[in-house]
């Protein structure tokens, strides 16, 4: 048996064994130097070949080689199982089980205030009125001085409020500025047109706010929606049948609708407004509004001749149409931004 033969042999065999105990690429490179590498025992063979007679060199010179393809296509063949095995093992670590129901994206809903704001100004439009805003901070002229509140009148205790700049720049109680405000607009463009006063049909919603002690009914910033119409010949029949329509539209037929006088500076005779239906609280008398006849003095502060026109006007908060509505027994909820409060309304 030629000598050559079993070097090449036994070294193939004890590569191969040593090969299969390579547990990561650090081990196989170290094989890899060991066997395959410049001085590796593999090479260090073949060097080895020449000192063989010459006859016997060719026959172990392709041994040799045949041993060292052997020997490469063992390294690659162990280097893609370790790989395989360590993106297994990966895979294995990192498992997504897509079957797994996923998060439901939150949707946004709308506040009920939003919706019952949209109800309301929609009934009006319907009936030819504009929707208009105005400031939340305003001036004392608007607030109080124009509505017939001069300073120091009593009356101004019912309307405590917050000064953004004492004594004339304030946090507006109500929405019944903008009456001031409309009619002025109105008698300004007229004159400048020289034409009269346009009649007027207009709904503002928007926020107010009070120095209020706050209660499941009082909150110290809530929302109203003013309504004003002006016009010749308008009567307290006319406030009586929008009130009631609107009061139809929101609530259904069956709603019952009371008026109680009442007193506000503005407006002549005052009254407030409430409603009745048997779904609501079990029959029981809401208050939703505060109305009446706007004041000749109103009129007459803002331009409009009170011997030629008469109004009516209303303020309304949308807060206290959306709790019966939804059930909501406490106004603080409204704008305490608790999610699981807010989720709970549809239009
Ligand atoms: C007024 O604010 C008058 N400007 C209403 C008015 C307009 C009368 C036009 C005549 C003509 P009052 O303070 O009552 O009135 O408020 C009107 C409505 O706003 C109330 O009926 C109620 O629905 C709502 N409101 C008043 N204060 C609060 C509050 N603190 N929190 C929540 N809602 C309120």
């Amino acid at each position: 048996m030629d000598d050559w033969r079993d070097r090449i042999e036994s070294l193939r065999e004890g590569a191969l064994a040593e090969l299969a105990g390579a547990g990561d690429a650090e081990a196989l490179e170290r094989w890899r130097v060991a066997y395959l590498g410049r001085r590796g025992a593999l090479t260090e063979t073949l060097r080895g070949l020449s000192s063989l007679p010459a006859e016997q060199r060719p026959a172990a010179g392709q041994a040799a080689n045949e041993a060292k393809r052997a020997l490469e296509a063992a390294l690659a063949a162990h280097e893609a199982g370790l790989r395989a095995r360590a993106l297994a093992e990966n895979l294995e670590r990192e498992r997504l089980d897509v079957t797994l129901p996923g998060r439901p994206p939150v949707r946004g809903r709308l506040h009920p205030t939003t919706i019952v704001l949209r109800e309301i100004t929609g009934f009006f439009r319907s009936l030819g009125y504009q929707v208009v805003e105005g400031p939340e901070v305003e001036l004392d002229n608007y607030n109080f001085e124009m509505l017939n509140i001069p300073a120091n009148h009593p009356a101004r205790d019912m309307w405590d409020t917050l000064y953004v700049r004492p004594p004339d720049v304030l946090l507006r109680t109500h929405t019944s500025p903008m009456q001031a405000r409309v009619m002025e607009a109105a008698v300004a463009a007229a004159r400048e047109a020289g034409t009269d006063p346009p009649p007027i049909r207009v709904v503002v919603p928007g926020r107010c706010y009070r120095y209020e002690a706050q209660d499941a009914t009082h909150e110290w910033m809530f929302y109203q929606v003013e309504g004003l119409a002006v016009d010749e010949g308008i009567t307290m029949a006319d406030l009586k049948g929008t009130l009631f329509a609107f009061a139809r539209h929101l609530f259904g037929s069956k709603v019952k609708i009371r008026f109680r006088c009442d007193y506000f500076p503005f407006v002549e005779p005052g009254v407030d407004m409430s409603i009745s239906t048997p779904d609501l609280r079990g029959g029981a008398w809401l208050e939703i509004m505060g109305a009446g006849m706007v004041h000749p003095r109103v009129l007459r502060m803002a331009g409009y001749d009170p011997d030629r026109y008469t109004g009516f006007a209303f303020g309304l908060g949308p807060e206290r149409v959306a709790m019966p509505k939804y059930g909501i027994s406490d106004i603080r909820t409204f704008y305490a931004n608790d999610p699981r409060f807010l989720e709970q309304f549809t239009s």
